[in-house]
């Protein structure tokens, strides 16, 4: 059997043995303000496989690098002055930047997956910047759960996903963003995956739109596969009303659901509502024995627009 997996609480006497356990090239769960990641040590090929082993992801899926500061991350990608400025502006904070590698980078060569980018985020959570700093080096942190399920927003759902597969969780609470960072590509700037700061918000500092998908440089998240946060049952979206047989999740006011992701409709309340949301009508169509779950349409715009994708991507087809 192994060893079971240990519960951190979010002091200075937990943050010393995260950065001990992750100094040994252990894995240890950390809460960001968007979702809880599965940190290890960007530079250990042994701990990065061990991430992808832990999680059961493809090996050509590549990892996220969190950073302390903005120092470290230019010691790892070549960051162009229209990247620091949105370093400047975003930092820290849910943007990922995906940037040119460097070639005397230190980074596992796993973190990449062989491409010549990698994806680098200075995280705003105290806990995660506490963790960084007592570590003193880059940390690959995936979200902590296993490949294609729903993420985690609270400890409790790293461990009903991975427990006995990874040495620690910190228990930080839940997270306040609720869902993934944003990434994005620059020369010329492309949205890779909608999240936590709105493309609206991007497209405003950068003084131009933010086209979504990859170019010839910087290929499309590879990790964007299309079925992904699915819980057991379906998933119907843009639902007026509840049919038999369904779990109805309502948005704003309108017809009751069986839950709402936001009582009166604030994008940024159903954000930070949705995984939770997801994972607790998945657990009562279990109990009820019924097939689907139906949301209420979301408007498509600020953090909606990065709602609706999680939610088509939980609607996909699975594989
Ligand atoms: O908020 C977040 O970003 C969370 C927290 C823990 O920081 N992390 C997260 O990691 O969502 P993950 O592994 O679940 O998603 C990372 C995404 C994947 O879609 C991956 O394909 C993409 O980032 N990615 C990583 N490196 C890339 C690169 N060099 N080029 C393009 N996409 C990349
Ligand atoms: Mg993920």
């Amino acid at each position: 059997m192994s060893d079971p997996t240990e519960i951190l609480p979010a002091d200075v006497g937990g943050f010393a043995k995260a950065a001990r356990l992750l100094a040994q090239g252990a894995l240890v769960a950390i809460p960001t303000e968007t979702v809880y990641g599965l940190a290890g040590d960007a530079r250990s090929d042994h701990a990065v496989a061990a991430i992808f082993a832990a999680k059961g992801r493809p090996q050509f899926n590549p990892l996220i690098v969190h950073v302390a500061d903005l120092e470290l991350a230019e010691q790892i990608a070549e960051v162009s002055p229209a990247a620091r400025d949105l370093a400047q502006a975003f930092w820290p904070g849910p943007l990922t930047l995906v940037l040119p590698l460097r070639p005397d980078a230190g980074i596992s060569e796993l973190v990449s997956a062989g491409h010549d980018t990698v994806a680098i985020r200075l995280p705003a959570h105290p806990v995660a910047r506490a963790i960084l700093r007592a570590f003193g080096g880059p940390l690959a942190a995936p979200s902590a759960n296993p490949s294609g399920k729903i993420s985690p927003t609270t400890a409790r759902h790293v461990l009903d996903g991975l427990s006995g597969k990874i040495a620690a969780v910190i228990d930080g609470g839940a997270c306040a963003v609720g869902l993934e960072s944003t990434i994005i590509s620059l020369d010329p700037p492309r949205l890779l995956r909608p999240g936590g700061v709105p493309a609206e918000a991007l497209a405003g500092a950068l003084g131009a739109t933010l086209p979504q998908g990859g170019n010839a440089q910087s290929p499309n998240a590879p990790g964007q596969l299309s079925s992904h946060y699915a819980p057991g049952a379906g998933v119907r979206l843009g639902a007026a009303a509840r049919q038999p047989g369904e779990i109805f999740i309502s948005f704003g006011p309108g017809p009751a659901g069986d839950l709402s992701l936001s009582p009166s409709g604030d994008l940024i309340e159903g954000a930070a509502n949705l995984f939770s949301t997801l994972r607790a009508a998945d657990a009562l169509a279990q109990a009820q024995g019924l097939a689907t779950i139906a949301f209420a349409p979301i408007p498509d715009h600020g953090l909606g627009a990065a709602i609706n994708d999680r939610l088509r991507r939980a609607a996909a087809p699975r594989s």
